[in-house]
């Protein structure tokens, strides 16, 4: 495969670059280009990639074999409905000691927030002040494809990769005008705001500009047929939805585990308590809709309840969040699994995952600016199934069905990385 060489600077803009997942990952990542800290979480820089047979003992570290950008090279910017620049950000957010953001300080003050495309009925619990005007969705549009212009000149980048980290919009349904691109751009003109959404507006404009686009949040946006259409003709890579860190990691591997040892299931309770703006923003009905509905689609498809009637085809479900401003960014997930085992009989699991959110998020945005320049360099266009790993709601072609297991997921993306550098493909058979 022909793949370009990661030439000149990519520019990294983040939208909701001031909140608590972008700060932690920008700080983090220029950090660690300093040699002051350690990526860990992060596969790009820290994994090794099995290479040929078993017995060949090649395992080269993924960053020194696959050709990614250079962390040096990475130039960071983006939108926020702040003004606050992303060293005040950081230290606003609670997430890191003020001596790990200090190490980074110029740097950071340097990031200050371009105007955000904003809609209060989309995300309810923030009052934005930095925010762009114009006549409709479409001239908003057309203001963010200014400021990537604009960003890619001052910064003289080669590259840019756009990626959504802020808050979660509200639940919307996919209607007609999302279903071609057309309806969208004429949806967008007539200023339909029940139906393009804010996040809609940065991905339209990043695919029109050539950038590839991420979606870490899990509302509509560029999993629409009129995106990816869009996606498609623009030679763009997309991928999404939903950073899969905490509770739904661990979903996505007990799950599996039942499955492969046909332990069947009668109920699965999660709940978290979570106190950062992100907690807020979940607060709102509207909001928790879209997070739920993306946090349950996992189970079933990884147990498949029509294929396993006897063992999954009666599962309870449920999913809660709840805002609790005490543990700020320190989210607590706790998971009751009630499973069968053999005749019948009834066990439970009982999982408490005491983690830090951002922390988990960090390194997954780290490893997707990167693989998804990547992408792009080789060639690839559309939607990057290949990224489900980092999701929760992996975004899939439609004659595809997504993959929920962490560890498939895994062999997945590192089959296509071997791919990418002409090496053969490993089934573990050897
Ligand atoms: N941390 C995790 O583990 C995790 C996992 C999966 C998904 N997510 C999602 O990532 C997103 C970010 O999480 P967070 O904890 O950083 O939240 P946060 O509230 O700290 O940050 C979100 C930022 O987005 C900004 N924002 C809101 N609407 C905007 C708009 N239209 N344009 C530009 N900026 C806008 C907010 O001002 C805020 O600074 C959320 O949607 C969250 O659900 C986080």
């Amino acid at each position: 495969m022909e793949v370009k060489e990661a030439s000149g600077k990519l520019g990294i803009l983040v939208v909701g670059v001031g909140g608590a997942v972008s700060s932690t990952f920008i700080t983090g990542t220029l950090a660690v280009r300093k040699g002051l800290s350690t990526p860990i979480g992060s596969l790009t820089q820290l994994a090794t990639i099995r290479l040929g047979k078993r017995n060949e003992n090649r395992f080269p570290k993924i960053k020194d074999v696959v050709p990614l950008a250079d962390l040096n090279d990475l130039v960071f910017g983006g939108w926020d409905i702040f003004s606050e620049n992303i060293y005040e950000a950081a230290v606003h957010a609670e997430v890191l000691k003020k001596e790990d953001i200090e190490c980074v300080k110029d740097e950071l003050v340097a990031i200050k927030p371009m105007q955000a495309v904003f809609d209060q009925d989309f995300v309810k619990r923030l009052h934005g002040t930095h925010v762009k005007t114009g006549k409709n969705r479409w001239e908003l549009m057309e203001q963010v494809r200014e400021d990537i212009r604009n960003f890619k000149q001052t910064h003289a980048c080669d590259r840019v990769v756009v990626m959504w980290a802020a808050s979660t919009e509200v639940y919307i349904p996919l209607s007609d005008e999302h279903k071609s691109l057309a309806a969208f751009e004429k949806a967008m003109k007539e200023d339909n705001k029940a139906v393009i959404s804010p996040s809609m507006c940065y991905a339209y404009a990043a695919i029109a500009e050539g950038c590839s686009y991420i979606m870490g949040a899990p509302n509509l946006c560029v999993d629409t047929p009129a995106l990816c259409e869009f996606a498609l003709k623009m030679n763009v890579p997309i991928a999404g939805k939903d950073y899969k860190t905490g509770q739904t990691m661990l979903k996505t591997v007990l799950a599996p585990m039942l499955k492969t040892r046909m332990l069947g299931l009668e109920g699965w309770f999660s709940t978290n308590i979570l106190g950062n703006r992100d907690g807020e923003v979940l607060d709102d009905p509207g909001s928790f809709k879209t997070k739920e509905v993306s946090k349950l689609s996992v189970i079933d498809t990884i147990l498949q309840p029509d294929v396993y009637p006897e063992l999954y085809g009666n599962v309870y479900h449920k999913v809660r969040i709840n805002y609790y401003p005490p543990r700020k960014d320190n989210k607590e997930g706790w998971d009751n699994i009630d499973l069968i085992g053999w005749m019948g009989y009834p066990m439970q699991l009982k999982v408490d995952f005491l983690c830090r959110d951002s922390i988990l998020a960090a390194p997954l945005c780290l490893d997707l600016v990167l693989l998804a320049d990547l992408s792009q360099r080789c060639g690839f266009s559309g939607i990057q199934d290949w990224l489900s790993f980092y999701f929760k709601s992996p975004m899939h072609a439609e004659d595809r069905v997504p993959e929920h297991d962490l560890f498939i997921q895994h062999t997945i993306l590192k089959n296509t990385l071997r791919k990418i550098i002409g090496e053969e493909t490993i089934d573990y058979l050897d």
